[in-house]
């Protein structure tokens, strides 16, 4: 969800606004994947390398995660969306960790979209928890450890905000999903950037490293 701060400057507004306003796609892009009949949908929210950035960013966005993972129970109960929230927890705050498992307790029996946020996440952060967390249990295969364990690899992957790097993301798991780049900054990344990207999804052939 790249390009908050680009768009929030661009409208000489506080980099702030631009991440209230990325929530309003987050609302759009949920509700859309629900209609559409997605699976799975998996939001970039924070990175490990996010938590360097200046403290009144860090606190804000952390305060908005709280905000949001408190107050969106009902409009989620109501989409029959599952929540999930993975990375690194150990950094976060208690209160909000405790509103995370709240939120992923009570929407835990809704069959709908699994809504995936990841939150001070990182790929290599992932492969070195899970190569140390097997090596402690004596396992050989990396893949249960990781902690994306049950959850598909994502099939594609959507980078807003003209960038074209993966930046730390799903390092293992995109081995075989297909990119697609837009230049639209994510708090304007709506329903119709979301249609275009899948459309974009369709017409491409994945034959995963095979002949067809
Ligand atoms: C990247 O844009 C965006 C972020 C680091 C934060 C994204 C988080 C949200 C939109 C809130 C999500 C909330 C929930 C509950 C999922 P940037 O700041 O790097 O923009 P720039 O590259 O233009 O500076």
């Amino acid at each position: 969800m790249d390009g908050n701060g680009r768009w929030a400057k661009e409208r000489g507004l506080d980099r702030v606004c631009g991440h209230k306003t990325g929530i309003e796609s987050v609302r759009a892009i949920v509700e859309a994947s629900g209609d559409w009949g997605i699976k799975v949908l998996s939001l970039f929210a924070f990175s490990e390398e996010n938590w360097d950035r200046p403290e009144e960013e860090v606190n804000a966005l952390m305060q908005l995660m709280f905000k949001e993972v408190t107050e969106e129970l009902d409009n989620m109960m109501s989409n029959n969306v599952r929540v999930v929230v993975l990375g690194n927890r150990a950094r976060l705050s208690v209160d909000l960790r405790d509103a995370i498992d709240s939120l992923m307790e009570e929407t835990s029996h809704n069959t709908g979209l699994v809504l995936i946020i990841f939150l001070s996440y990182s790929g290599k952060w992932d492969i070195q928890q899970a190569a140390d967390r097997m090596a402690a249990e004596g396992g050989d295969s990396i893949e249960p450890y990781l902690i994306t364990a049950g959850y598909p690899d994502p099939d594609l992957i959507i980078r807003t905000s003209g960038e074209k790097r993966i930046s730390n993301y799903l390092l293992w798991q995109a081995a075989y999903s297909e990119f697609v780049f837009t230049d639209t900054l994510w708090p304007d990344f709506r329903k119709d950037s979301y249609r275009d990207a899948l459309w974009e999804y369709a017409s491409r052939d994945r034959r995963y490293g095979k002949v067809k």
